[in-house]
């Protein structure tokens, strides 16, 4: 534990990536697109040829590749055929991607409609949740990870809700798009052998020599976080810098750039900065192959990032993805998913998880508090149930929501359950992801930690409708409050923010 003015701190990790048991025969992925639009839906399955045929005749592309890049795609399969290991279902696009994990198109800023309830007041301002969403079907292994990110905002104002989808405008996003398709590889999704990784860096090379790929501006998907920082709406990945983005007055999300903060970030940072709710300053690290494996860095009230501060005591590099605060430390772990190149000589996935370090059988994720306990002592986590029934996705979707009370588990041995004081199983083939807390009164000092809603994005897999939910924090049963019908559906994704109206005024 360091002096937060000079040290670090870490984490929780949604990552599992078991080695492989099976060996599957690749096969083209074939992915099934779900919209519903106006309360009408509408299904169709398109193959990844003719979907990248589309995409290439929109680049304006004809259907003939020019020479070279023709003999890229019969590398890349001839890798994916015969370096790869076998395919497991957690880099399997078929599985990655189908039923709600399919990617969705944008969608420009669409009202929405109220099914249930009242949205309360105190939710003026707009709701936006990252996650990775593919621009183009994948080749060869891919994981969750690996996706372009989109972002899917709500923004609420007087009572009324207008929902839009934007993908992040990365330097990847956009030069694939209108340039050349596949230029990146799927960074996580294809490290799992040292004969296919060094295929694909020197075949990455190649593409980038060819195409004049910039890539001092960033590979990144910006898939995983947002993050308000100095004033600003970031989104975020620990693979690259951050990307500005901004919400405009009729709730569509535009990206404003890559952001190196004039200069003092030249390299990657957490997804996962932690703000102090009453200094304003942000904290942040980042970790990496090579020592120092760990460095940290704060950044001011206004957004100006400090010096970078190395930390050697980390032995060894570990993907280490999250932090916490107080008033005088900054608190990182040292956790169990490690990325070891050893694992790629064993023909097993670069990540991987230590299965000697185990911290806790309890199968919740994207645990989140009030964000105005962010660095104070805190009683109460609301957090996903991750959903059990279905192994290809279910690292992703959660069947339910609790909220537990830490200090009733003070007691060594204590059971689990005692901590739960309430929680809400959402109805059979109903999923969500994480949940997020918004406070009833923000500018009320005397206000108790539980005091307001707890929302989320779900979707319901028979109906095919994705819906915004507003659920009572302070009731047993997390009753719901409020219901949003939403226009298009939204994919399993990662993790969100909300931000307040008057903060909105601001950006
Ligand atoms: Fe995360």
């Amino acid at each position: 534990m360091l002096s937060r003015s000079h040290t670090p701190l870490l984490s929780h990790a949604y990552t599992n990536i078991p080695s492989p048991t099976n060996r599957f025969k690749y096969r083209p992925p074939c992915i099934v697109f779900v919209s519903r639009s106006n309360g009408e839906g509408l299904e169709r399955r398109i193959i990844q040829k003719k979907r990248e045929q589309e995409r290439l005749a929109a680049c304006g592309d004809s259907s003939e590749l020019p020479f070279l890049e023709k003999i890229f795609n019969i590398l890349d399969r001839a890798i994916t055929e015969f370096l790869d290991p076998p395919l497991h279902f957690s880099v399997d696009p078929a599985k990655i991607l189908s039923g709600n994990g399919a990617p969705v198109d944008e969608l420009i800023p669409t009202k929405c409609e109220i099914v249930h309830g009242t949205i309360p007041s105190c939710l003026s301002g707009v709701y936006i949740r990252n996650g990775p969403n593919p621009q183009f079907a994948p080749k060869g292994p891919y994981h969750f990870l690996d996706g372009d990110g989109m972002v899917h905002s709500i923004k609420i104002s007087h009572g009324r809700a207008t929902f839009c989808s934007r993908y992040v405008k990365t330097n990847k996003y956009l030069f694939e798009k209108q340039v050349r398709p596949h230029v990146v590889p799927n960074v996580i999704g294809g490290m799992r052998g040292l004969g296919s990784f060094i295929a694909r860096a020197t075949l990455f090379g190649a593409r980038v020599l060819f195409s004049g790929y910039n890539i001092g501006k960033g590979i990144g998907v910006a898939n995983t976080n947002l993050a308000f920082l100095g004033g600003k709406l970031y989104a975020l990945c620990e693979s690259d810098i951050p990307y500005a983005i901004k919400i405009k007055d009729d709730g569509d999300v535009i990206t404003l750039g890559h952001h190196d903060f004039n200069g003092n970030l030249s390299m990657n940072m957490t997804a996962h900065p932690k703000i102090d709710p009453v200094t304003k300053e942000a904290f942040a690290f980042r970790y990496w192959a090579t020592r120092p494996y760990l460095t940290y860095f704060r950044f001011d009230k206004d957004g100006n990032k400090q010096p970078d501060v190395p930390i050697y005591s980390m032995k060894q590099p570990s993907l280490t993805h999250d932090l916490a605060i107080t008033q005088k430390y900054a608190i990182i772990c040292d956790i169990q998913v490690r990325a070891c190149p050893m694992n790629l000589i064993r023909g097993e996935p670069l990540v991987g998880v230590d299965q000697t370090k185990i911290m806790s059988s309890k199968n919740l994720e994207f645990p989140v508090i009030n964000p105005a306990y962010i660095g104070k002592k805190n009683k109460y986590i609301y957090a996903a149930i991750a959903d059990q029934t279905q192994s290809g996705l279910r690292m992703m979707r959660a069947s339910g929501v609790v909220k537990l009370d830490i200090t009733a588990s003070s007691e060594e041995g204590e059971d689990q359950h005692e901590c739960t004081m309430a929680s809400r199983m959402y109805e059979n083939n109903c999923f969500g992801g994480e949940p997020f807390f918004i406070a009833r009164e923000a500018e009320n000092p005397n206000s108790e930690e539980d005091d307001g809603y707890v929302v989320s994005y779900v979707h319901h897999e028979s109906s095919c409708e994705s819906r915004f939910l507003v659920m009572d924090a302070r009731s047993p049963t997390l009753e719901v409050v409020a219901v949003v019908k939403l226009p298009q559906r939204v994919p399993y994704g990662l993790h969100g923010i909300f931000i307040r109206e008057n903060d909105l005024y601001q950006m």
